[in-house]
């Protein structure tokens, strides 16, 4: 039976770039959906931007440019990337377009028709200065409970209380340095705690889908039974807050000026609204393709983070405005690398455009997060050894070996012709029985089982042509018997024709390479479908190098951050200001004024970058600088850029340090000195060892105006284990 998919993976923010944790999940979708093609099933697979929210807002204020300027700009790159990793969304579109407008007043005035729109006046702190009330993140001030300074508006970092803005003691506007004030405001309300809101989530997320699967997984589903309330009946869900005033970049609540959409309300209908659009583009009819009545399946992959708006609200706002509601929701973990989180200035961030830059194979990347996934709501480790071994072991050892092993002699000997000798059933039965058990398992998202199954099948082939040795056949083939060139072109096909079965199954992971298979090597004219599998090719053309191995160095390279960073202690906000449009003269809006830090009024940039914005003391006094001797300096192995230093910092111990200065310093020139180094770092795993702290070095942030990073050191007098500050 034919079905007709809706698939979306979560819109990214538009403020920034796509990281690996996108790309592990819009990897995971695109499997999935490649594979449920290759069934023979309509797929509509989407993605957008989602563009609103006040940290938008903000950014582009802090650029001085309109929101709508960033937004174009990080969609105007999204192409990169995902052309990049060969994901093929059917269209990308943006929750700040007309369709987005027009479907979530739609939806707005439907729930409002059916009674569940309320108002209400609550008290908020607002910022006199910025002329703005605040969201709890942009509020600090010191902890209620254990005094802690400088903590958010919802929870103290350092004691763990959770608490009201309000319950701070002197809370400041992160914004403008300001006091908030306390200021009153109309808001709606979606009734989320109405019993008919509470009765139908309790059926829907314990329910299961026209499939017969059920729509959550066991895991999503007990959070939703922690949120929801047990048999019971005792109403635990909160009214859902869904509007913000003005100054807000989103979209106008109908019949209510200066109130706008909360961001997460316009962000799953951003889902509806890039279908629409890809529809008006294809001639497809939107309405009767999301006819609740209708069979369509609607899917959506998301990360552990945003079941509550997609178990919750999502349904509930589809359902109570005459809506489709959705049939599965495929959660997944996060992405951690060598056992811990992800971490840009630990050097242990991968960033997909590096990846894609060192030229390293997307399908590499993609066959490694496929085998590593499964449909459980699991985190997904990537580490590096393992990436190495599986590409090289499994990918260009087991599988891609087949073919290069058996086609030469197929093509030397016979012409490229296939031929086999006695029974074939056997062969194409197992393989046609297994691809449906791997087809199954790719759409029961079970992918880690699916590669061990496939790779098992690759071994036995293997096998099967080693006991054969057919090599010792080759050797004097050219004057062998009828027999026994007929039984060298049997072990040869019987390899080959397993390749094909492989390679079929592979197809949703590696589309680009398994394409190259059937039509270079087996004459395809179309990319492999699910019943080639039991197809017996009959030739082959010759053999053409398929995939390189994993060179171990592109890994170093992958997780060296760039030198400068290293070194000099680059931090997010330095980062993020170099990243910024440089200085325009000064405005009045508190976000460029000269001394906040984003610009200086004549637009001179020190040192190649604006100085960073403004933080207090107390944000200074977190960074523990101290007084380092390097007692040992040592050349790294293997590391175009990295020496690794001895630190003593006076602590009766020793620190291991690796620095990004190796193209500026002789190992044994620096043995001796002095140096500071920031000493309560995270210790930061690389592939050489821990890093125990960063040691502090100057460079300019336009690396080819001067490429040099000079090491700092103290005057004399100095000794290891001083405070620096
Ligand atoms: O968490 C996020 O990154 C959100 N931008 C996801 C939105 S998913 C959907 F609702 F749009
Ligand atoms: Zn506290």
């Amino acid at each position: 039976m034919s079905r007709t998919l809706f698939v979306t993976t979560a819109l990214p923010y538009a403020n920034g770039s796509f990281h690996i944790g996108h790309i592990m999940e819009y990897i995971q979708a695109d499997i999935w959906v490649r594979s449920m093609r290759m069934a023979g099933h309509t797929v509509h697979f989407v993605g957008a931007d989602d563009a609103h929210g006040a940290p938008i807002m903000l950014k582009a204020e802090s650029e001085n440019i309109t929101p709508q300027a960033l937004v174009a700009r990080y969609a105007d790159e999204r192409p990169k990337y995902l052309n990049g990793f060969n994901i093929r969304f059917d269209h990308w579109h943006s929750t700040d377009s007309a369709e987005n407008v027009a479907l979530s007043q739609d939806i707005y005035r439907a729930l409002r028709e059916a009674g569940l729109i309320d108002t209400r006046t609550i008290e908020q702190f607002y910022d006199p200065v910025k002329g703005m009330f605040l969201a709890d993140r942009y509020i600090k001030g010191e902890c209620p409970k254990c005094h802690a300074k400088d903590q958010y508006g919802d929870s103290c970092e350092v004691c763990g209380a959770v608490y009201a803005p309000t319950d701070l003691i002197n809370p400041y506007s992160t914004l403008t340095n300001a006091t908030p004030v306390l200021k009153q405001s109309e808001h709606f309300f979606f009734k989320l705690s109405d019993p008919r809101c509470v009765a139908f989530l309790q059926d829907w997320t314990t329910g299961s889908n026209a499939v017969g699967a059920k729509r959550l997984q066991s895991e999503v589903l007990a959070k939703t039974r922690e949120w929801l309330g047990g048999e019971d009946g005792e109403a635990k869900l909160g009214d859902w807050d869904i509007s913000r005033d003005a100054p807000y970049f989103g979209i106008e609540i109908p019949d209510a000026p200066g109130k706008y959409f909360y961001v997460w309300l316009d962000a799953p209908v951003g889902y509806l609204a890039s279908l629409k659009a890809y529809c008006q583009l294809k001639g497809l009819d939107f309405d009767a393709l999301l006819d609740p009545a209708g069979a369509t399946e609607q899917v959506h992959f998301i990360g552990k983070d945003i079941i509550y708006f997609h178990a919750l609200f999502w349904p509930a706002m589809l359902k109570f405005a005459g809506r489709k509601t959705p049939d599965a929701l495929n959660v997944h973990g996060f992405i951690t690398v060598s056992g811990e989180k992800m971490s840009k200035s630990r050097g242990t961030g991968i960033s997909p455009l590096r990846y894609l830059d060192l030229g390293m194979n997307p399908e590499w990347m993609r066959y490694y997060i496929a085998a590593k996934l499964n449909a459980r709501v699991e985190d997904l480790d990537f580490n590096p050894d393992d990436f190495i071994a599986r590409v090289n072991s499994d990918l260009v050892g087991k599988y891609v070996n087949i073919a290069s092993r058996a086609a030469n002699f197929v093509t030397k000997h016979f012409d490229g012709k296939l031929a086999f000798v006695g029974d074939t059933d056997a062969m194409v039965q197992e393989q046609t029985a297994l691809a449906d058990s791997i087809r199954a398992g790719f759409e029961a998202r079970e992918f880690g089982r699916v590669i061990r199954d496939i790779m098992a099948y690759a071994d036995r082939i293997n096998q099967a042509f080693d006991a054969a040795q057919p090599w010792l056949l080759a050797k004097g083939i050219e004057g062998a018997d009828d027999a026994t060139r007929a039984k060298l072109q049997d072990i040869c096909s019987r390899a080959l024709a397993g390749f094909k079965a492989v390679s079929v199954m592979l197809t949703p992971v590696l589309p680009a390479l398994t394409d190259r298979v059937a039509q270079e090597l087996f004459g395809a004219e179309q990319p492999f479908v699910w019943a080639d599998s039991g197809q017996l090719p009959q030739a082959i053309a010759p053999f053409k190098h398929l995939m390189q191995r994993v060179d171990p160095k592109m890994l170093d390279d992958l997780f060296e951050p760039p030198a400068g960073a290293v070194v000099a202690g680059a931090t997010a906000a330095a980062v993020a200001a170099k990243a910024a449009k440089p200085a325009q003269a000064a405005t009045s809006s508190p976000a460029a004024t000269p001394g906040d830090g984003t610009v200086t009024a004549d637009g001179v940039l020190p040192g190649g970058e604006a100085i960073a914005p403004i933080i207090t003391i107390d944000d200074f006094a977190k960074i523990d600088l101290r007084i380092a001797k390097i007692v040992d300096c040592v050349a790294v192995e293997g590391s175009k850029k990295l020496l690794q230093l001895t630190l003593d910092v006076g602590e009766g111990r020793h620190r291991n340090v690796f620095s990004g200065i190796k193209s500026m310093y002789e190992p044994q020139d620096l043995i001796g000195k002095l140096t500071v180094m920031v000493a309560n770092l995270a210790p930061r795993t690389m592939k050489f060892g821990v890093s125990e702290g960063m040691v502090l070095a100057a460079s300019h942030a336009d690396g080819k105006a001067d490429p040099g990073i000079y090491v700092l050191e103290p005057f004399t007098g100095a000794k290891p284990g001083m405070r620096v500050g």
